[in-house]
């Protein structure tokens, strides 16, 4: 029994694990609410309507929106930066074409071999000043589309191609992967799901690469340590899954086993997480995720009822979680069926996150070393109480 003075909360306490609700520090880049997506004072929606990739990319590296004449500077820099190391592309090349189905050869692996390999032929590799910090970032960001399209022709057994000095970086991309000039629509598609992915704050991966950054190791390191955390499907992976999901849906629709809300039955019964839907600090739906649907759902009007199907079975996916759960799709779910209809390898989803938030995590990797402090936090032991060796059984 309970006093007058002693009322029991009926509040479960927070769940902390995983730092959920914690948090860790400081930064200029980023802000992200409930009601809003900020990269250093620009609302998302405003940038995916008014800006370009290499406009975001020089608000979150630079510091500022670029003039006409710094946003070309910007711009030729990172064309004259595109080529890579022949060396490299040819291990890339190697890898992607040896173990198409292994995991080893998925090209986040790749991706991440390919930007642990720059770092042996970049001049600033171990100089972490911040003039060369930013030469590195400029690097990275030219060169990555260049690694993943290098991979993704040669696992095709397609001839890898240049990049082209008269595409911006989203459209380079593309014409990367598959050796074709993209469409104006799917051009201007890839370069909102770019803005859209390039920065979140303290997310896994730019969380993952701050940590590393704080012991003063080099930018690759952290990238690479990113890349690494960006692959699980609790984070960036989950955009590919995704994609599954809904091929698994229209699989059992064609096989006559039931239909979507019967497919939804099955999963929730089973407990099975959905991929692309919920977040982490967004509980009332991510900004992101409308803004991509509308985009993509374009592209698979255009594209007739086999791609516009998708969009309909994804809807009632949404529709379901929503009625049932209150869980909201994050960004990586329309993701999933705008990359598809756009003719995209599903393998690349997640590396095209990296080409992207690649200027995030370097923005951040700059901020955590202009003042650095070790990331070292505490752990609670609950481990086995103290026994002397010599007398333990073993
Ligand atoms: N499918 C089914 N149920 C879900 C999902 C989901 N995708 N997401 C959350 N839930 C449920 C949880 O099971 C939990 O239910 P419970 O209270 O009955 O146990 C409740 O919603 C709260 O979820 P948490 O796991 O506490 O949420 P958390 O903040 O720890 O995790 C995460 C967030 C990892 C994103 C989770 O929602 C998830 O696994 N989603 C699927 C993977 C995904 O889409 N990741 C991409 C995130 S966005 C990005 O990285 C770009």
């Amino acid at each position: 029994m309970t006093s007058s003075t002693e009322v029991k909360s009926s509040k479960k306490p927070a769940d902390t694990r995983g730092l959920a609700g914690q948090t860790v520090g400081d930064t200029q880049i980023c802000q992200v609410s409930q009601t809003e997506l900020i990269y250093r004072g620009y609302e998302i929606a405003d940038l995916a309507e008014h800006a370009t990739f290499e406009e975001v990319a020089h608000v979150l590296l630079v510091g500022h929106k670029p003039t006409a004449d710094e946003l070309k500077r910007f711009k030729d820099e990172l064309v004259s930066m595109r080529a890579v190391d022949r060396g490299i592309l040819e291990v890339i090349g190697k890898i992607a074409r040896s173990e198409p189905s292994s995991d080893d050869a998925h090209p986040m692996g790749i991706l991440r071999t390919g930007i642990s390999l720059l770092s042996h032929v970049d001049p600033d590799c171990e100089d972490n000043s911040p003039e060369a910090q930013m030469r590195k970032s400029k690097r990275l960001l030219a060169q990555i589309p260049t690694i993943i399209g290098y991979g993704q022709m040669s696992c095709e057994g397609k001839t890898p191609v240049d990049p082209d000095p008269n595409l911006d970086l989203a459209a380079n991309l593309l014409w990367c992967m598959t050796g074709e000039k993209p469409s104006e629509l799917n051009a201007k598609v890839m370069d909102v799901s770019l803005i859209l992915y390039a920065e979140h704050d303290f997310n896994a991966s730019t969380f993952a690469a701050r940590v590393i950054a704080s012991t003063e190791a080099d930018m690759h390191s952290a990238v690479c340590g990113a890349i690494g955390a960006l692959k699980g499907p609790l984070h960036g992976g989950a955009n590919e899954k995704a994609m599954a999901m809904l091929k698994d849906i229209d699989a059992y629709i064609a096989a006559g086993n039931g239909d979507v809300d019967s497919f939804m039955a099955e999963a929730f019964a089973e407990k099975r997480k959905l991929m692309g839907f919920g977040h982490r600090v967004y509980k009332n739906g991510d900004h992101r995720a409308g803004i991509l649907r509308s985009w993509g759902l374009k592209i698979a009007e255009q594209n007739g009822p086999d791609a516009k199907k998708w969009f309909d079975i994804g809807d009632r996916v949404q529709q379901i979680m929503f009625e049932q759960k209150n869980i909201y799709p994050n960004v990586d779910f329309p993701c999933g069926m705008t990359y598809f209809v756009m003719g995209i390898p599903v393998p690349q989803y997640t590396p095209i996150f990296v080409a992207s938030r690649i200027t995030g995590w370097c923005a951040h990797i700059m901020e955590q070393h202009q003042d650095n402090r070790l990331i070292r936090p505490l752990a609670n032991y609950t481990g086995p109480a103290l026994t002397k060796w010599n007398e333990a059984r073993s």
